[in-house]
């Protein structure tokens, strides 16, 4: 069975998450698996009831459970709170715990929302639709620093298996998609990125549908904003990904619309925005990013392409139809179509797609 945790978290996550939580339960129905989900709070609402923003016992529940869907956490309620109870150290002690080490952060950028993204029309016209795949648990975050006043230095390790298990995620994830895979590293200058293409050329024999390319990370960084249509999969480091999947995101034209997933022995779904206090309460934010996000659940967890599938294909129809959410209604549009909704108007939309 599977089991699953659903941790809403703060501002905006209640409102978005019931509705995620809507076509999770539909498409989980449909697909005839059986499943448990078990709220838990999580972050700022859990530093209010219990003092830590992740419980012991809902840390117990999460390392017996399959995967965690969850909003986002914080807002300045909890600012000013001792720093070591923080909602974001909630956070980085649940990716720990889970031993997520390869985050997934697609960028796509819909026919009907082109005008959305800073880049000009002539480059969006030929299409974006990228998926980052980035290793999370290692890496100069994570390797030996020394911080003095006169000098520091932070180190960028990662072992053969720790680049060989992202690698494979990267291959596998670019078989689910258009089978082309680029390494982003920095090969010329850095070590370990030389061990990083030793061990791609290694794992690509494995793969040999996929079409490979390398690229450095400053070519990589100017041609997602010249020429994103390039790029299918990529794979790369933690701090090269970190850098790039921003990068990429900003072309979408809204982080409303973006999901992502980090996987491990927990996997962990959430849209990549945080918790938009200023919004919050009011029914208006987007909730794509955590819709798509139980999308890429059935994609990367279950394995069950169809209904992925179907929810995508939901969410790009009720675009197409001119439903938006206030983060991507265009003002000055003059598609008479186009129409603004609110949070849990878009859910609904998405839900009835996907029951006809
Ligand atoms: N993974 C997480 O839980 C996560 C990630 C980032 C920030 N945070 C936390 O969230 C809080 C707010 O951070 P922030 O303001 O820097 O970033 P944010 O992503 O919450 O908001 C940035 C801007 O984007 C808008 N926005 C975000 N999500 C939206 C959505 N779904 N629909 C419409 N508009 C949306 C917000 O209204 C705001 O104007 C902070 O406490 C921060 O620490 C949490």
């Amino acid at each position: 069975m599977l089991k699953l945790i659903y941790a809403p978290g703060d501002g905006i996550g209640p409102e978005i998450g019931s509705v995620a939580l809507k076509i999770l339960n539909y498409q989980l129905d449909k697909y005839g698996i059986e499943y448990s989900i078990t709220p838990i709070l999580f972050g700022g609402c859990a530093i209010d009831a219990y003092g830590t923003p992740l419980s012991d016992s809902d840390l117990a529940l999460i390392k017996q459970s399959d995967a965690v869907l969850l909003g986002a956490v914080g807002g300045p309620k909890w600012d000013s709170v001792d720093a070591s109870i923080r909602p974001e150290k909630g956070l980085l002690k649940l990716r720990k715990e889970c031993a997520a080490f390869a985050n997934f952060r697609p960028a796509k950028v819909y026919d009907c929302l082109k005008n959305a993204s800073p880049l000009k029309r002539s480059i969006i016209d030929r299409g974006v639709d990228i998926m980052i795949v980035r290793e999370l648990s290692g890496g100069i975050y994570f390797g030996e620093r020394s911080e003095g006043d006169h000098e520091a230095y932070d180190t960028e390790y990662y072992s053969y298996a720790e680049i060989e298990r992202i690698i494979i995620k990267g291959f596998e994830c670019a078989m689910k998609r258009r089978k082309k895979l680029c390494l982003v590293d920095k090969a010329n200058v850095l070590a370990s990125s030389r061990l990083w293409r030793k061990v791609f050329d290694k794992v690509a024999s494995d793969y040999p549908e996929v079409e490979t390319s390398r690229m450095y990370v400053d070519n990589a960084a100017m041609q997602l904003a010249c020429a994103p249509y390039k790029f299918d999969t990529v794979v790369t480091s933690n701090l090269f990904g970190d850098i790039l999947s921003d990068e990429a995101s900003v072309i979408t034209g809204s982080i409303g619309l973006l999901p992502s997933a980090s996987v491990g022995e927990v996997d962990i779904y959430e849209p990549i925005h945080g918790s938009a206090p200023d919004i919050a309460g009011k029914n208006i934010a987007d909730p794509i990013g955590m819709i798509l996000s139980v999308a890429m659940l059935f994609r990367y967890k279950l394995n069950v392409d169809a209904a992925a599938d179907e929810i995508e294909n939901a969410v790009s129809a009720v675009l197409e139809k001119g439903l938006r959410t206030a983060d991507i209604y265009d003002n000055d549009s003059i598609d008479t179509k186009v129409k603004i909704c609110t949070t849990t108007e878009i859910g609904d939309a998405i839900l009835n797609e996907l029951e006809q």
